[in-house]
Parts: structure tokens; sequence; C-alpha cells
């Protein structure tokens, strides 16, 4: 089949490398797995129990727009259920917001070491888009305001970031909301929201809650544990969601995942106790990688940005064949870093041991 350049050019997602096929491929047991920002804690206990309760049902299709977790998500924000929408993951609500509001030629602004599937979906529908380089590890709020044109639909930024670590602080964020053209939609991605904890990160729900025009997402694959199910939510004004919902297929999100994620909101327990393991692994993950004098980007997430200060691509490689599996980000644009994701004291220990054989 002839394809469209705007596909032919496209490269397809490249997922962290899953440990069977790393174990399958070099004859191994026990590898260890650092490369998804997954919960090392496994999926809220909450959830497996509401998930054995509906297997029953498995035979009807699951309510289509998944009222009872967007109610409750409602409930839990104080904002109308008809400004929730659900998806297969929030990678699903970034696509179909890019699906919705932007048209080939149309110009999405993306900083450069953004999360990349906002990247895949505006080049699938062929939109422009602009990239903005990131100034020390950081994304560049005044670089994307300086970007912003007529033709200018959406501005995407994670934040916390993916795969850089860091945040956008609450003054520079406030320039970037402040310049917000009408008929621009800036999709805030808080994937990793439950991690950080600093006063200046600012939550683009309260500029949602203060009439902006704003997509805010939030996954149940982080701090849930429940990356396997496929499930996310969005806030956003409800007309804006009544637009979404044109290009959002039947049934996008299945019955154990709205089950699950109904769970897993209310499961403080399990919150608490992966944010803690993640806080406390950090801390020793950071002074490890001091010790060896090994660069780093500060993080607020779930996982860490190493700089081999040269092609990473042999380290990764090498780190393979000790059995742990990191995440090199050359399709970041960042040829000489790997990205760690934090796990269990037992994981981040074989990490540290096969790093030190690899140096
Ligand atoms: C910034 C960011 N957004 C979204 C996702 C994916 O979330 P989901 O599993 O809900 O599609 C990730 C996963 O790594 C991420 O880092």
């Amino acid at each position: 089949m002839k394809l469209p350049s705007h596909i032919a050019t496209l490269s397809p997602y490249v997922p962290g490398k899953p440990l069977e096929e790393l174990e399958r491929e070099l004859g191994i047991t026990g590898s260890v797995k650092l490369a998804s920002n997954e919960n090392p804690l496994g999926p809220s206990p909450k959830a497996l129990e509401a998930i054995r309760a509906v297997l029953g049902d498995l035979n009807r299709y699951p309510d289509g727009s998944g009222y009872a977790l967007r109610k409750r998500i409602a409930e839990k924000t104080g904002w109308p259920v008809e400004g929730v929408i659900l998806g297969n993951g929030s990678v699903d609500i970034i696509e179909m917001a890019v699906r919705t509001f932007c048209a080939p030629g149309d110009e999405i602004i993306i900083p450069h070491g953004a999360f990349i599937s906002a990247r895949l979906a505006a080049q699938s529908v062929n939109a422009a888009i602009l990239t903005v380089p990131v100034q020390d590890h950081r994304h560049d709020a005044d670089g994307m305001i300086a970007r912003i044109t007529s033709r200018t639909r959406m501005i995407y930024i994670d934040n916390p970031a993916n795969p850089l670590g860091s945040f956008m602080a609450g003054d520079t964020w406030a320039r970037l909301v402040a310049a917000l053209p009408p008929d621009c939609l800036l999709v805030a991605d808080q994937a990793y929201y439950e991690y950080i904890d600093r006063e200046d990160y600012p939550d683009g729900f309260k500029d949602l809650k203060a009439g902006k025009n704003l997509l805010v997402l939030h996954t149940f694959s982080k701090i849930h544990g429940l990356a396997g199910l496929r499930i996310g939510y969005g806030l956003g004004d409800p007309r804006m969601l009544s637009d979404i919902n044109r290009v959002r297929s039947p049934f996008n999100t299945n019955s154990l995942a709205q089950a699950a994620g109904l769970a897993a909101l209310d499961d403080d327990a399990h919150i608490a106790r992966v944010k803690e393991l993640n806080a406390r692994e950090m801390a020793w993950l950071e002074a490890q990688l001091d010790q060896r004098k090994v660069r780093r980007v500060p993080s607020v997430t779930n996982f860490i940005l190493i700089d081999m200060g040269r092609e990473a691509a042999p380290t990764y490689d090498k780190l393979l064949r000790q059995g742990v599996i990191v995440r090199p980000i050359k399709n970041y644009g960042f040829p000489n870093h790997l990205r760690v994701s934090i796990g269990t004291r037992e994981e981040n220990e074989r990490f540290v041991q096969a790093l030190d054989k690899v140096l």
C-alpha cells in the first residue's frame, strides 16, 4: 500500500524491553526491569479485589462512558462528571484530543524531550510540530510562548516531565497559561502528579477551575500500579470533552480497568506506601550515583535520568547482559543518557551492581 509521507516517516513507539523477551534471548532468569516507570510494589490490592468481583460479568460490554469511575473522580475533585473523560491509558486521551482539534498543517507546540506520545499523535494527523529545546533539562515556557501563532491549536506539556524527571515551576507555568490564545488547548499531562511534593508545583487543575482552556491528564499506570490494564482520565471543560467524545471509540476502556480504577482511586494506603518507597529509594539511588560520580538530573518522579558522558547504547547493552533493563532515550534526542526507573531496594541494588561491573 502506498503511504502518505507523514505516516511513512512515523517511527512506531518503542516500549521498554519486556523481561520475558530478555530472558528468552539470553537464556537467563531473575532479571530486573527498570525501564518503564512502573510501580515496583504491584497493583493496588483494592483494585485486585474489585477486578475479582467483576470477572463473572465479562460476557457483558463495559459501560461505554465509564460513568461510575467518572462520577467518583468528579466527587473527589469537585469537578462536573461531564468534565471527566476516560482513556485506554492517558495516551488514548492525548491521541483523541489531537484527532479532535488538529487538522493537517495546524500547529502543535511540544517541548523537546517531552513524552513521545504527543509527537506521534501529532504526526499521525499531519499536524505541524513545533519543537522547543530544553534548557538545563527543563521545559522552556518562554520558548514555547515565542512559538505561538494564530495556527497553534495545542500545546502539550508533561509536568513533571518524562524522560527528564524535572518539572515546570509555578511562576514559569503561570506565564505560559497567561499566554494561551483562544482556540488553543493546553494539555497538561500529570502522569507523575502523585510523586511530586513541591510547593512551587502548579497543578493544571487550578487553571482549569479558573476558566483556562486546559485538558489535565492523569493515569492509573504509575502510583496506582495498573499499567497493564490501560486506564487514565482527563479533566476539562465539559463542552470541549463532548467534542473529544466524537472521536472516542466505543468501549475504549474495559470493565476490569474501570472497576480497578474506581477501587484504586480510594486506596490511600497503597498510594502512601508506593510514595514512601519511591522517596526512600530515590534518595538511596541518588547517593549511590553520586558516590560513583555518575551525573544525574534532579528528579521529582519515579525515575532518574543519568548522563553517561558518552554514547549510552553500549552501557545499555552491557546492563542487559547483566539482566538489568533500563531505557535508552536516544529517540528523545538524548544519546548519552539512560533513564532508570526506581525499583525496590533489591532491584536498585541489582542495577548498581551491574553498573559497577559495566563501568
Ligand atoms: C508523561 C507521561 N504521560 C503518559 C504516560 C502513559 O500513561 P498511560 O499508561 O496512562 O497511557 C506516561 C508513561 O510513561 C508518561 O510518562
